[in-house]
């Protein structure tokens, strides 16, 4: 059975009122990376870190999976060999439907502890204090998600390398494609023979490498993708 896999970034989340990254609006043009998004941010001021992921965590809280996300989900229900593989750690992808989600990123909703190493959902917002501490242990929790500098999470790397290569049909949708390694993965795909098209408004490193490009939002080009399945057009 052919194999399709969808890679997303922040653009997939966005047509649900969470901000992007990059670009116009962005969260990186409002707030400092190396304070909030890196181990050393981290250890300098775990509270500042804290009451940014808890605003976030809010707003995603509040946020409903969007068309992007649910269609997706759908192609997975009717078709089977279908992945996502996803930098977002805002978990509206599940919550869409999908079952066979990779995050490269880690997840919100995931806290780990510093002292301990024991990690667990912890879906409250806002939190009781910051930095919150271990249920176990007491010691200082941190968000489990990968920052800038950090390795991502054992193994995942390995599968999602595997499942780019091995992919028929390869769809980037609403990434910049410049933080790496996930960035690797279109041009994993596309040596590896998959047909691969970029859905993004903007043009991307990948776009030249694009066998397709759907300049559009992430959720009407995954209605237009949607269709063209239907009609036998890339598998
Ligand atoms: N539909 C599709 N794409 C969109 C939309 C939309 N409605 N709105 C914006 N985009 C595109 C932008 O053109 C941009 O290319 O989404 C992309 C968002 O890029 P980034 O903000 O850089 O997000 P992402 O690629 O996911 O970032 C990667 O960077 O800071 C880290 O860890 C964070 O996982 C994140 C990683």
């Amino acid at each position: 059975m052919a194999r399709i896999v969808f890679f997303t970034g922040a653009g997939v989340s966005a047509e649900s009122g969470i901000p992007t990254f990059r670009g116009k609006g962005g969260l990186w043009e409002r707030f400092k990376v190396e304070e909030l998004a890196t181990p050393e941010g981290f250890a300098k001021d775990p509270a500042k870190v804290w009451k940014w992921y808890d605003l976030r965590r809010k707003i995603i809280a509040e946020a409903q999976p969007n068309d992007a996300h649910k269609l997706m989900a759908l192609i997975e229900k009717e078709h089977g060999d279908v992945w996502v593989i996803t930098q977002n750690v805002d978990g509206l992808h599940r919550r869409a439907g999908s079952e066979n989600v990779l995050e490269l990123h880690g997840n919100i909703w995931k806290v780990r502890c510093t002292a301990c190493g024991i990690s667990y959902y912890e879906f409250k917002t806002p939190l009781e204090e910051y930095p919150p501490r271990c249920r176990e242990c007491g010691g200082i929790l941190r968000p489990d998600v990968v920052w800038f500098g950090e390795p991502l999470p054992p193994g995942v790397l390995e599968k999602a390398w595997e499942l780019s290569r091995t992919s028929d049909l390869f769809v980037v949708a609403g990434t910049s494609a410049l933080v790496y390694p996930a960035a690797q993965l279109p041009f994993i795909a596309k040596e590896g023979g998959a047909y691969v098209i970029e859905i993004n408004p903007e043009s991307t490193p990948v776009s030249r490498i694009a066998d397709e490009v759907m300049r559009t939002t992430a959720t009407e080009g995954m209605k237009l993708l949607y269709r063209r399945l239907k009609e036998g057009r890339y598998l």
